[in-house]
This record gives structure tokens, C-alpha cells and sequence, in this order.
């Protein structure tokens, strides 16, 4: 196995001068070059959390009390805002839920991708330009020359979330994190947004973390796919595998939530929900935090945490996990 690009070990945040309050415990993954990694989990289960503590951009509320995230096999400096400026731009570029939380609606969106390429690279004005129009054009921007000089609240929310892909990508990152890319968006439009992904993904080879709590989405993006839920890994997995065999039964329960037109097709596809919410950092639980909602908890998984089980690629925290698929 090759080094991977992105290396998450053991990442442990918490509440800062609370360290009982712990929003991840512990959770472990990697990024390999070109590939895309859905992580997916309902609101609250540290999803955030994690890709902005990759990025160095924790909110201050909050701090790494353990772990590490390396990249290309070198520590990130992530408590170090100066250093992280760089890495943010040219090494790990990152999208948001809300495109107008990243665009300065002062400014006309060329000029702020102008930007971006111009703190990190020396370049004439003309090249650097130059570029912006052919990032504006691989993002499909109609008439991207005139577009560059729209100012934000000209644009339609799918457009912004174009411009701001373009902006993530002017530097040639490695790795681009996109946090529910889509959930602001018609959607209609999210099917265009990850097409985009898709093919711009071919086209640089860039490797995508792919955050959301819609797994339909993931079925037909990810090469894999990491489940995360209340602040642990729930259960890691190829993405066919874990469609057709998941594991852990907070898997099997987002899936069974999630609408699925083939399954409906063959007469089944009736919609469950999982009972419950996910429990608050604050809830103190001795076992596994998926127990209370869990049909096949017992007085084990109340005690004690599960460790994670590995079959190959297929990993999973669980002491009861769902029967396996025989796979065809
Ligand atoms: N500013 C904050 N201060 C303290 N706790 C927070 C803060 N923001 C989020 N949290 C806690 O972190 C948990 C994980 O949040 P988040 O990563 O945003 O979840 P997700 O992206 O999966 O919906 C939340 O359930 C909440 O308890
Ligand atoms: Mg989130």
C-alpha cells in the first residue's frame, strides 16, 4: 500500500478546559491519492468537527487533546494559523455548505479567485488572470470572462457554489475537503455540483473527502466510505461493500433511512427511521454510544466500548454486528 496523502490518527477533540466533553474520541482514517472518501452520519456526530481540525480552523471553543493528522507523511502544523494559511490553499483546499460564507460580497468573485493564486504564487497579473478564466471555464461558468467581474449576489446559489470550487482548486491542491457541498442547493443542481466533482476529479487527479449526512449521494461518488457517529468511527468500508454488507447496525439503520429507487423498483424500500437522536458530548455512556438506540445491544455493549474488528478493507466497532451479505 502506497503512503496515503492524508493520515488522520487517533484525532481527539474537546470542549477547551473541559477535557470530559469530548466531541471526537479518538477517530482514525486515511486519504489516498486521487480517490474519494465519503464521510457520512447524522448532524451532530463530529463530522465538521473533523475536516475543520484537518484544515487548522477548530472554532476557538474547542481544541485537539490528542492525535495527529499528517499529510504526505509530515505533521500539519494545525494549532499554527500562519503555517496552516499555506497548506490551506495549495495543499488541502476546502468547500463549504454555504458558498457566501467563503465569498466577500464586496468583491466581484474573479477578483477573489484572482486572489487566492496571487498570495500564493508569483506570477504576472496577465498569467494569473489567464487562469482565473480557465478555472472559471472548467467549473462551467457560462460566459466566464463577464462572470469574473459579477459580484456575488448576481450569482444563483449553484453558481457561487462553482466559484468557490474554482477558488478551492486554484492552487492544485492534493486534497479537497467539501463539507455538505450539496445541502444548500435544489436538487437538481447537487447532481451537477457532484458531476462537477467528479470530472474535475479526473481531470487533476485531486483525492476528495466528500462530508454528508445524504448517503444517497455517496453510492455513485465514494470509493469508499467512513461512518462516523457521536464522535467515534462507527464503521469504515469499499462503498459497495458497505451497501450491500454493513456491518454495524447504525450503518445498516442509515441505510434502511436512506431512499432507495431500486429497492422501491423490487417492491421493498419501505423507509425506516433510526429511533432517537444522538446523544450530547455531555451524556456520560461507559459502552458503546450507538447502545440506546441499537436493536441489538445487550448489557456488554452497555459497559464497554467496542474496538474496531477488521476484515480486510471492511472495518467496524461493534459487538453484535449485523449478519454479512454474502456478496456477488
Ligand atoms: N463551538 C462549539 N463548542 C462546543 N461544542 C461544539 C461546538 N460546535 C459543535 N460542537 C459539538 O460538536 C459536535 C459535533 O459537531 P459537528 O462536527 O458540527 O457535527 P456534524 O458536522 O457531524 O453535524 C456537536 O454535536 C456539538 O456537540
Ligand atoms: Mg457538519
Amino acid at each position: 500500500m502506497t503512503t496515503p496523502i492524508l493520515a488522520v490518527e487517533n484525532l481527539q477533540i474537546s470542549v477547551r478546559k473541559k477535557p470530559g466533553l469530548l466531541i471526537l474520541r479518538g477517530v482514525s482514517f486515511t486519504v489516498h491519492a486521487g480517490e474519494t472518501l465519503a464521510i457520512v452520519g447524522e448532524s451532530g456526530c463530529g463530522k465538521s468537527m473533523t475536516s475543520l481540525a484537518i484544515m487548522g480552523l477548530l472554532p476557538d471553543a474547542v481544541e485537539r487533546t490528542a492525535g495527529s493528522v499528517r499529510f504526505k507523511g509530515r505533521e500539519l502544523p494545525i494549532t499554527d494559523n500562519r503555517a496552516m494559511r499555506k497548506v490551506r490553499a495549495v495543499e488541502i483546499g476546502m468547500v463549504f455548505q454555504e458558498p457566501m460564507a467563503a465569498l466577500d460580497p464586496l468583491y466581484p468573485v474573479g477578483k477573489q479567485v484572482l486572489e487566492v493564486i496571487e498570495e500564493h504564487e508569483q506570477l504576472p497579473r496577465e498569467m494569473a488572470w489567464k487562469r482565473v478564466i480557465d478555472l472559471l471555464t472548467k467549473v462551467d461558468l457560462p460566459n466566464p470572462e463577464a462572470l469574473a467581474w459579477s459580484y456575488p449576489h448576481k450569482l444563483s446559489g449553484g453558481q457561487l457554489q462553482r466559484v468557490v470550487i474554482a477558488m478551492a482548486l486554484a492552487c492544485n491542491p492534493d486534497v479537497l475537503i467539501a463539507d455538505e457541498p450539496t445541502t444548500a442547493l435544489d436538487v437538481t443542481v447537487q447532481a451537477q455540483i457532484m458531476r462537477l466533482l467528479k470530472r474535475l476529479q479526473r481531470d487533476t487527479g485531486v483525492a476528495i473527502v466528500l462530508i454528508t449526512h445524504n448517503l444517497g449521494l455517496v453510492a455513485h461518488t465514494a470509493d469508499r466510505v467512513m461512518v462516523m457517529y457521536a464522535g467515534n468511527k462507527a464503521e469504515e468500508a469499499p462503498t459497495r461493500d458497505l451497501f450491500l454488507s454493513p456491518r454495524h447496525p447504525y450503518s445498516r439503520g442509515l441505510l434502511d433511512a436512506t431512499p432507495n429507487p431500486e429497492r422501491a423498483a423490487a417492491g421493498g424500500g419501505v423507509l425506516r427511521e433510526i429511533p432517537g437522536t444522538v446523544p450530547s458530548i455531555a451524556d456520560p455512556m461507559p459502552g458503546c454510544r450507538f447502545a440506546p438506540r441499537c436493536p441489538n445491544a445487550s448489557d456488554l455493549c452497555r459497559a464497554r466500548v467496542p474496538e474496531p474488528t477488521f476484515e480486510g478493507a471492511h472495518g467496524y466497532a461493534c459487538f453484535h454486528p449485523v449478519a454479512r451479505e454474502t456478496l456477488t
